[in-house]
Order: C-alpha cells, then sequence, then structure tokens
C-alpha cells in the first residue's frame, strides 16, 4: 500500500507560500511545533529570515527563500531549493492570495481581475505544478491548498475574488484526482472570516462593517489563524491519509 505522508510530522519537510504574516505564518508555526522541518518563502527578505530564525527557536531546521508566487521562475527555485537542502517534500502549503480590490462587478477590469487571478489562481497552479512533480515522484505527499469559504459560495462586492477561489476549489480537485494512484494527496482549506491583515483590509479596517460581517458567522466571531492552521497540520499527518480531493471549512459554521 501507498503511503501519503510520513507517519507523524517529526522531521517531515513542510513547505509554506505566504508565510510571513496571518495563516501562513501560524502554519509554520504550528507544523514547527509539531517537530517538522519548515520552509517559509515570501517577498520581504528581513521578515523571512527573522520568521526562519524564529522557528529554529523551536528547535527545528527552517529556511526562508523569497518566492513572489506568479513567477515561475520563483517557485521552481523554492521548491528545488527545498529539495536540495532537504531530500524531500512531505508536505506544501499554498497559501499565498490576495483580497485585491473589493468593489461591483461593474467596476472590475482586466487590471482588477489580473491582480487577484495570477496570485490566487496562477500562484496555486504554479505551486501544485512543480510540488506536484517532486511529490509523484517520491511517492507520497500531502498538499494543502487555501481557498475561501468564497470558494463555495457568492459574496457581493468580491466577485473576482471569490471567482479566484472557486478557480483553486477546482484546480485542487482535478489535481488530486491526477495524482491519487501515486500516492499524494491535495485538499483544500476554506477559511471563514479570519482575524488577519487580509480581513481588516476587506473591510476597509471599518469596525462597524466588520461587526456586521462577523454577526452572520454562526459563531459570531472571527477565527484565528491557529484555528485554521490546526487543520491544515492535520491534513499534513498521517491521521487524514485516505483523505484527498475534499475542501473542508474552518467557519465557524457559515456554511452549515
Ligand atoms: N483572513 C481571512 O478572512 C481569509 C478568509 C478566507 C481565505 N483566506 C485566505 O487565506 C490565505 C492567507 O491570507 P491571510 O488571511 O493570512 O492574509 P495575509 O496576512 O494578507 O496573508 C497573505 C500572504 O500572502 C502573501 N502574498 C500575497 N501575494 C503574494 C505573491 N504574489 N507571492 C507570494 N506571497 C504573496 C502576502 O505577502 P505580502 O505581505 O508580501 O503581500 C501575505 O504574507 C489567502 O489565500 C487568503 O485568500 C483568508
Amino acid at each position: 500500500m501507498k503511503t501519503t505522508s510520513k507517519p507523524d510530522l517529526s522531521q517531515s519537510v513542510v513547505l509554506v507560500t505566504g508565510a510571513l504574516t496571518g495563516i501562513g505564518r501560524a502554519t509554520a508555526i504550528a507544523f514547527a511545533q509539531e517537530g517538522a522541518n519548515v520552509v517559509v518563502s515570501g517577498r520581504r527578505d528581513a521578515e523571512g529570515q527573522a520568521l526562519a530564525a524564529e522557528l529554529r527557536e523551536l528547535g527545528v531546521t527552517a529556511e526562508y527563500i523569497n518566492a513572489d508566487v506568479r513567477k515561475e521562475a520563483d517557485v521552481q527555485n523554492l521548491v528545488e531549493q527545498t529539495v536540495a537542502k532537504f531530500g524531500r517534500l512531505d508536505v506544501a502549503v499554498n497559501n499565498a492570495g490576495t483580497e485585491g480590490q473589493p468593489g461591483p462587478v461593474v467596476e472590475q477590469t482586466p487590471e482588477t481581475y489580473e491582480a487577484i487571478f495570477q496570485t490566487n489562481v496562477l500562484g496555486v497552479l504554479l505551486s501544485l505544478k512543480h510540488e506536484l512533480k517532486v511529490m509523484v515522484a517520491q511517492g507520497h505527499g500531502s498538499i494543502i491548498n487555501v481557498s475561501s469559504v468564497l470558494g463555495r459560495q457568492g459574496a457581493a462586492g468580491a466577485s473576482v475574488y471569490t471567482a479566484s477561489k472557486h478557480a483553486v476549489e477546482g484546480l485542487s480537485r482535478s489535481a488530486a484526482l491526477e495524482v491519487a494512484s501515486a500516492g499524494v494527496r491535495v485538499n483544500v482549506i476554506a477559511p471563514g472570516p479570519i482575524e488577519t491583515g487580509m480581513l481588516n483590509r476587506f473591510v476597509g479596517h471599518n469596525e462597524e462593517y466588520k461587526s456586521g460581517l462577523l454577526s452572520a458567522v454562526p459563531a459570531k466571531r472571527a477565527g484565528s489563524p491557529e484555528e485554521v492552521a490546526q487543520a491544515i497540520v492535520f491534513l499534513g499527518t498521517s491521521k487524514s491519509l485516505f483523505l484527498t480531493g475534499e475542501s473542508i471549512a474552518v467557519d465557524g459554521g457559515m456554511l452549515a
């Protein structure tokens, strides 16, 4: 029987994109707390080096590699450098994302579309492409793509972001079907509103608007990045070996 990840995370090799803030940062820390070696990537070198140093304080090996997920050469280099350093890639978390410019459909332009789709869709596609090449060859691996509840429902005023996250769901399911027999898993985590910089930018730093948005969450609050990170970690472990092609909402009941 093929195994799809190592029996536990100790000494596993985990890659996180968009790792310097919010959900990505919490995910990198959560994996390191489980003993995994972590490669964090992002676009700001000082913050990236500081995060890698913070992770090493937890007793694991950690590296920062600069990568803008819109650029194939960056993504290819990120995966190649990870494998060169650690010899394999067990778990990849494709988390980098942007909310772009929220606003009604009639105000959208090719530029606002491209600004969101280049990162949220092309970035995930390129990440999948290079991570899967390694994982299929090694015969195991778990990929977690970070989508959104807006990948599974509509949202007035956030059409392009919503469309991009629907695309992440479709890419993930299709990739999961392509690689399941090779022992590689691809799943999605779909967060509801999570207390990060993105949520606060999304509501225009307007506390009243934010409270209204959160009152529609059955749990009556935003989630924390750490709560999302724990669900991502679960998908990286051997506790979820038969789980692939799935989208798990971490949303305080929004999609219930
Ligand atoms: N917060 C929420 O309510 C929520 C809900 C559902 C889904 N999500 C999803 O969760 C993921 C993480 O978001 P977050 O809430 O943690 O917000 P965040 O703190 O803004 O994190 C997004 C991260 O992605 C990075 N990034 C953006 N474009 C990139 C690119 N082209 N290449 C590499 N890195 C890039 C950002 O780096 P820079 O600082 O360099 O831009 C940032 O570190 C995103 O995919 C988002 O869509 C968030």
